[in-house]
């Protein structure tokens, strides 16, 4: 780690020696510090010169190496004609983030899944359902079916109170199943009209992904499981057949009583596909914590094969990357007033119009385009939301509360976003063309602040290593935060910029403080707002 007090500093040798500076320039002091600790001076000449160094050669110089080739982030992964709930939103927000560092570590390949919940019993019930209230095929559009979630309600009520329509819709499931034409065509159906609502949210955020539902695995899993059964992991228990894993005294069902597949059985074929038809070396599940036994034991019955490396960081790897619940301000699981279901979309057209509201309220905005502010108010929202979300350590619980994320102080994308635009106004007022400056000027760090500044850049690519290396997006916050704290409350009031002798070289430490920002904000999929 570069402080001014670690040893680790020493892994940064070789690229003092590529940046043509002789080792003993890159150090200006060093002095022991109580036992096990050597305080260390990087010198300003070695910090100046990286940080220009990045601003020659752009931030993708600094980008770290994983050694994997191909990775896949499995997320989002909602269920079609459920509810897709705050915890697929985290979900989204959090993988989203974890594939853009996989792409900027050049990982090659980088698959981001979407496992949608695509099969399971819910459609018998929601087939047989839609067959009575439209006897006549033709009549059943994706219109037709409406509302998803009014559908699903409507027909768990029959499924829970009617054992002869119950009877129905279990024989439906086997129907589907069996690939009868009207069952799969109102199946699809379904589905589109799931799709579309969850691209309204997908498009929104700004989040791209491949869909793979669990149906897709459906005929992989006889196979996969006599494999396993060949291997001698499947014993019968009640009728069932399961898998025991070690250190956990109940099995895993991998087969129902009834001879029928669950979630299990679908994961255990999947996994089974991206490791040997996809040849992923890094698979990365992003769910609530309340699935980490569920992967845990999935891992483990891998492992038992021996279809994973018994050493758990070994390649090809799985990980579980769990989150905690999102709560309402009451503390208690998030949901609308109403009690109803909270639609994500609505949410988040509800961060978007409130920032509309306090842009139109600012003098600075009276000659902003429809578009701009459009534009702008998305940008603050939805990275309000996304921000809020990853800042915090993920396995803790988070509050969700638009007035806390939608403030302008302390830590929110809303301040970060203000300090981001003051930099570039900053730049904008300079009047020079920042191309030319990289060109010719030279970075001077000749006071503490613009030292501290320089410094605090150039941690960069280790804070983004471990956030990459541990799946921890809040590391990348917090570097982020910090960043705009030493621009705006130590260089901003201490170093004047246009104007000053130092102007070139303070208007290259902006330039680099910007693209840090901005590549930050990338990663974390916020789009970046220019003036404010
Ligand atoms: N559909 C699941 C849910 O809503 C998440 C799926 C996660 N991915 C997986 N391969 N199991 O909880």
């Amino acid at each position: 780690m570069i402080t001014d007090n670690s040893l680790t500093f020493l892994a940064f040798l070789p690229a003092a020696i590529l940046n043509n500076l002789p080792p003993s320039e890159m150090i200006d002091s060093c002095s022991v510090a109580g036992p096990g600790f050597v305080n260390v001076v990087l010198s300003k000449k070695w910090i100046a010169q990286r940080v220009q160094r990045m601003l020659v050669d752009g931030i993708d110089a600094w980008a770290p190496r994983l050694p994997v080739k191909r990775a896949l982030v499995d997320f989002s992964s909602p269920n079609i004609a459920k509810e897709m709930h705050v915890g697929h939103l985290r979900s989204t927000i959090i993988g989203d983030t974890l594939a853009r560092m996989f792409e900027f570590s050049r990982v090659e390949c980088v698959v981001r899944r979407n496992h949608v919940g695509d099969w399971g019993t819910q459609f018998g019930m929601l087939i047989t359902y839609l067959f009575e209230k439209f006897p006549n095929p033709d009549d059943l559009s994706e219109a037709a079916i409406g509302d998803l979630q009014a559908l699903y309600k409507a027909s768990k009520v029959r499924f829970d109170s009617d054992p002869e329509f119950k009877l129905r819709a279990q024989q439906a499931v086997v129907r589907l199943q069996s690939g009868e034409i009207n069952y799969r065509k109102t199946w699809k159906q379904i589905c589109d009209v799931s799709r579309a609502e969850f691209d309204k949210v997908y498009q929104r955020l700004g989040v791209q992904l491949e869909e793979k539902g669990e149906s897709f695995y459906n005929p992989y899993i006889p196979g996969v499981l006599e494999k396993l059964d060949n291997l001698g992991l499947i014993e019968e228990s009640d009728g069932a057949r399961v898998i025991y894993v070690e250190g956990v005294n109940i099995p895993v069902i991998a087969v129902k009583r009834d001879g029928g597949y669950n979630y299990f059985s679908t994961d255990l074929a999947s996994l089974w596909y991206r490791l040997n038809e996809e040849k992923l070396e890094w698979i990365v599940y992003v769910t609530d914590i309340g699935q980490q036994q569920h992967f845990d034991m999935l891992f483990k019955a891998y492992r038992r094969a021996g279809w994973l490396p018994k050493d758990e960081n070994a390649y090809p790897k799985c990980t579980h990357v769990g989150f905690g619940l999102v709560l309402g301000e009451d503390g208690k699981r998030f949901r609308s007033r109403s009690s109803e279901v909270v639609r994500l979309v609505d949410l988040l057209d509800e961060a978007k119009r409130r920032c509309r509201t306090s842009i139109l309220e600012r003098d600075t905005a009276k000659d902003w385009s429809d578009e701009e502010i459009e534009k702008t108010s998305e940008a603050i929202g939805y990275g309000a939301v996304k921000y809020a979300d990853l800042k915090i350590n993920r396995l803790t619980n988070y509050t969700f509360n638009f007035d806390q994320m939608l403030n302008d102080k302390g830590n929110t994308a809303v301040y970060l976003q203000y300090a981001h635009a003051r930099i570039c106004s900053i730049i904008r007022k300079s009047g020079r063309v920042i191309e030319e400056v990289k060109r010719n000027g030279k970075i001077v760090l000749d006071s503490e602040d613009e030292r501290a500044l320089g410094l605090h850049l150039l941690q960069f690519p280790e804070v983004f290593e471990e956030a990459c290396t541990n799946l921890l997006p809040n590391l990348l916050c917090e570097y982020l935060y910090n960043l705009s704290e030493i621009f705006t409350k130590k260089f901003y009031p201490n170093c004047q910029v246009v104007g000053s002798p130092e102007e070139t070289s303070r208007l290259l430490l902006c330039e680099a403080t910007v693209i840090v920002m901005r590549h930050c904000f990338y990663l974390l999929g916020i789009e970046p707002v220019y003036r404010l």
